[in-house]
């Protein structure tokens, strides 16, 4: 892995094979990593409530799945994973930041599961609608199943804060817990969801938060990175 990456074909330039087996490879391998992250938050705490051990299990066996699944729509295209490295260090290099936070558990479920798994509500259905508009309907279909199960772990990661932390709302708990530099203008894509959020049981005022978030670049506020 190395920080940064190759730019991601834009959803509207995934008329070649190439192209389309490098946008596979680039979410097969946020797969892998979220596998590893859940792994590694199932070690690093096991004081949590066997419950959320549990939800933390099922999600790993969902994240490999997804993994499977995309690594055989590259090979039906003709490709191979390997072939793409280096790969980016997209979902580890936040891991930092969530062992600095004094709340270990609660941080991961901010981090991980609303906001990286949040905006990947907006990515999966971006590139679902992509994939079937270049004729790769079984591509499309991946992501759709993607799309679909991302939402139950945005909705467990939102059930366990909720658990966890003494705040009385959505927003308030995801700003208590959400490690710097991850904010809620990370928590989405370019073309906002706001039923998927919904279907994950999040509430209108923290969507509505999420949908209105400015980066610091955009805001202006300076700050480091
Ligand atoms: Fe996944
Ligand atoms: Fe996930």
């Amino acid at each position: 892995m190395v920080a940064g990456a190759t730019p991601l074909p834009r959803p509207g330039r995934l008329g070649t094979r190439e192209a389309r087996a490098r946008a596979l490879a680039r979410f097969a391998h946020h797969e892998l990593q979220a596998v590893e992250l859940f792994a590694y938050a199932l070690l690093r705490w096991p004081e949590v409530p066997k419950g959320l051990s549990l939800d933390w299990y099922a999600v790993l066996l969902d994240e490999q799945r997804h993994a499977a699944l995309y690594l055989e729509r590259i090979e039906a295209l003709g490709f191979r994973f390997e072939a793409f490295a280096p790969h980016s260090d997209y979902l580890w290099k936040h891991l930092p930041a969530i062992e600095a936070s004094e709340d270990g558990p609660s941080a991961f479920l901010a981090a991980m599961g609303l906001t990286l798994e949040q905006a990947n509500l907006d990515f999966s259905a971006l590139y679902r609608d992509a994939f079937a508009e270049a004729g790769d309907s079984e591509s499309a279909a991946v992501c759709a199943l993607v799309h679909r199960e991302e939402i139950g772990h945005v909705r467990m990661a939102a059930r366990w804060l909720r658990e966890l932390r003494p705040e009385p709302d959505d927003r308030g708990r995801y700003e208590a817990s959400v490690p710097f530099p991850l904010s809620a203008a990370r928590a989405k894509g370019r073309r906002f969801e706001a039923a998927a959020r919904r279907a994950a049981g999040l509430s209108d005022d923290f969507i509505e938060h999420v949908r209105r978030a400015r980066s610091s670049q955009e805001t202006g506020r300076s700050g480091s990175s």
